[in-house]
């Protein structure tokens, strides 16, 4: 039985007596980067492209992260192998967060060169997304909140600080709908609240690949698309051009492809979508389903447990 397991300053423990000091500026600032990745068939999928997009976020907030990477692995393998997560007797696979931290000092905001980091580890059950969230779809709104600003918090920088998209998603609940539709400042089509988002426009796929964070499951998406014959995804999109969308979903490595049922708009007009996709959403979804399908068969020897 997969038992929620967390790791912090070298020790591992059940997740809910982990504990973060006060002085951690993760805590403090939101001061930290981190990073989400999953299992298929106990094999940890794309963690090369997560652990570089760690890396690039580090960069991005000037911090210099004091674990190696092999202390980094080490930790994540002996935190799955203690959630005592096991797929062929229980057909388990995990999730695994890791974040590092710039780490514990006095309550000052200049994140000091001395500082060390602290990496933070979760390993859990998969999110269960709701069924009908793929039978049906999601719905989504459109915030008068904006995305961050890439001169201003980079989206690109996966850290421990989500108010602006948690005050877009907020907003949309209050709207009624699942999840929020960011807009930047200029009205430009961002990103969810923790997904990447497509639209069908003129008979094309199209996924904005500016002002949001790079998703790698997006990223893989566009690979499977292109081996299928389809590059045009990629450009910016207009939040005037989504009146005549005709299908949209969104992705992330814990919702993989997920169909949009309904969009409110900035102005109150609602869009509604194939339920369950449309041509294209179900060709997407295929497509990623047998990408997965195609990876646990090549990796099966490279299962952590
Ligand atoms: C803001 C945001 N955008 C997009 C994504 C999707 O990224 P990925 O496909 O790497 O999970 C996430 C998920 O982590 C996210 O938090």
């Amino acid at each position: 039985m997969l038992r929620p397991t967390g790791y912090i300053d070298g020790g591992i423990a059940p997740l809910e007596e982990i504990r973060v000091p006060v002085l951690d500026r993760g805590f403090l600032y939101g001061d930290s980067v981190y990073e989400v990745f999953r299992t298929y068939a106990g094999i940890p999928f794309l963690f090369a492209e997560h652990h570089a997009r760690l890396q690039n976020s580090a960069r991005l907030c000037r911090m210099q992260i004091t674990q190696s990477e092999e202390e980094i692995m080490d930790a994540i393998r002996k935190t799955v192998a203690a959630s005592g997560a096991a797929y062929k007797a229980a057909g388990d696979d995990v999730y695994v967060r890791y974040q590092i931290t710039r780490g514990e000092g006095p309550v000052d905001l200049f994140p000091h060169p001395d500082l060390r980091t602290r990496l933070i580890i979760i390993v859990k059950q998969i999110p269960q997304w709701p069924p009908e969230f793929y039978e049906h779809g999601v719905t989504l709104a459109i915030p008068t909140v904006r995305r961050n600003a890439v001169g201003a918090l980079d989206p690109n920088i996966k850290g421990g600080n989500y108010l602006n998209n948690i005050l877009g998603l907020a907003e949309a609940r209050a709207l009624g709908a699942d999840d929020c539709l960011l807009l930047d400042a200029d009205g430009m089509v961002t990103e969810c609240s923790n997904s990447n988002i497509w639209f069908v426009l003129n008979g094309k796929l199209a996924t904005p690949a500016a002002g949001n964070l790079s998703g790698i499951t997006r990223r893989a998406l566009v690979g499977e698309l292109a081996r299928a014959g389809r590059s045009e995804v990629e450009r910016p999109l207009r939040a005037d051009e989504l009146p005549s969308a005709t299908e949209c979903f969104i992705t992330s490595a814990t919702r993989e492809v997920m169909p949009v049922a309904r969009l409110r708009l900035q102005d109150g007009a609602t869009l509604d979508f194939p339920p369950g996709g449309g041509e294209h959403t179900r060709l997407a979804r295929q497509l990623y389903s047998d990408m997965l399908a195609r990876f646990t068969r090549e990796h099966s020897g490279e299962a952590w447990f």
